[in-house]
């Protein structure tokens, strides 16, 4: 038996319910984990209320985890009992104490990480590093646009655009969060409650606009996005806090200038183990030279997730949140 949030019924943060449940022993390509830190990301807030496509319910929500293997499958060569692992991604069911997991998605946590930190920074670093060396290469000059660049994905995406030498635009809430972006390089925060923030980032490129969008809002901010856009710009639409953006017109004056358009996910940059694996140990490596510094916001008891699932619904937060277990 172990103990997990499980969610029998969409809606609240109280549907997060912690129950004991049965640990089966692992099957022969698996291993169980015993769980030090979980990372939480927005996504579970989508499946709790039901607006994310999930498994079934009842389910125990989250993405990702860092721990020790307790046991391992009769056919797992990749991992052994002792070492200290990661995963970032599928199959959803993190928000426990122990649980069983496909060897093959593990990745080898570096000594100089702590199971904080990488909780911290996997699912973000790892989406920060596929976005902006991967779905859209950022380089010396690029001028860039990050939504929610106080969010704990936000910030990773500043730190990395702002080490490969990009000029960074990033919209946020608040003139508290303003302040706070700037400290990790945002060149233009743009408090988006206040102005426009396509017409900022307009007025301060001289009308060109952008390179490259990375919107995780969505229905909100889809159509500024593109018109924040210059022709050939890239619009990652890797997001959708805000709800599903309306269909496209592929006859606006906007969509005219040859825009490109992508929504990536983790899941797919990940989807083969090799790409996994290099998507961490870059991450790792990043985190430990300190060009993706890990902002923990606030650290709670899993048990008490409920109440960090509330915190960053209330939109106060900035950077990551992690569960010690
Ligand atoms: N595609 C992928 O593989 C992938 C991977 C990781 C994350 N993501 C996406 O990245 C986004 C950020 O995730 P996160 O875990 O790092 O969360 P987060 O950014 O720490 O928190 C969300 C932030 O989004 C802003 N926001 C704007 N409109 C919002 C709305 N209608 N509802 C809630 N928040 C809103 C808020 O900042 P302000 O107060 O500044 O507005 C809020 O603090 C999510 O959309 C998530 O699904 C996608």
């Amino acid at each position: 038996m172990t103990m997990a949030h499980v969610i029998h019924e969409f809606g609240g943060a109280e549907q997060l319910r912690w129950d004991e449940v049965t640990l089966a022993d692992p099957e022969p390509n698996e291993v169980r984990l015993r769980q030090h830190a979980v990372g939480m990301n927005m996504m579970e807030i989508g499946l709790r209320i039901g607006a994310y496509p999930g498994p079934p319910l009842p389910f125990v929500p989250g993405v990702e985890a860092a721990g020790v293997v307790e046991a391992v499958g009769s056919d797992v060569k990749t991992v052994a009992v002792g070492d200290r692992v990661g995963y970032a991604g599928l199959p959803i069911g993190s928000y426990c104490e122990a649980r069983n997991f496909p060897a093959e998605r593990l990745f080898p946590l570096p000594d100089d990480i702590s199971d904080k930190t990488a909780a911290a920074s996997m699912v973000k670093g790892m989406t920060a590093e596929f976005m902006l060396r991967r779905s859209y290469p950022v380089g010396l000059g690029s001028r860039v646009l990050i939504h929610a660049a106080a969010g704990a994905t936000g910030l990773m995406c500043v730190q990395l655009a702002r080490h490969l030498g990009a000029e960074v635009f990033g919209t946020v809430s608040s003139d508290e969060k303003a302040a706070f972006v700037r400290g990790f390089g945002c060149d233009h925060p743009i408090v988006y409650t206040r102005d426009n923030f396509a017409d900022a980032v307009l007025d301060a490129t001289d009308g060109d606009g952008v390179d490259v969008v990375y919107d995780s809002i969505g229905k909100d901010t889809f159509e500024d996005s593109v018109r924040s856009l210059q022709p050939l710009g890239t619009l990652c639409l890797f997001g959708v806090a805000s709800g599903v953006p309306a269909p496209l017109d592929l006859m606006s004056q906007d969509l005219l200038t040859a825009k490109f358009f992508t929504r990536p996910s983790l899941y797919a940059h990940s989807a083969k183990r090799d790409n996994l694996l290099d998507l961490a140990a870059q991450t790792f490596s990043d985190v430990s030279a300190g060009i993706l510094r890990t902002e923990i916001f606030a650290e709670y008891a899993l048990k008490d997730a409920p109440e960090a699932h509330r915190a960053v619904e209330s939109r106060k937060t900035q950077g990551a949140i992690v569960f010690n277990v």
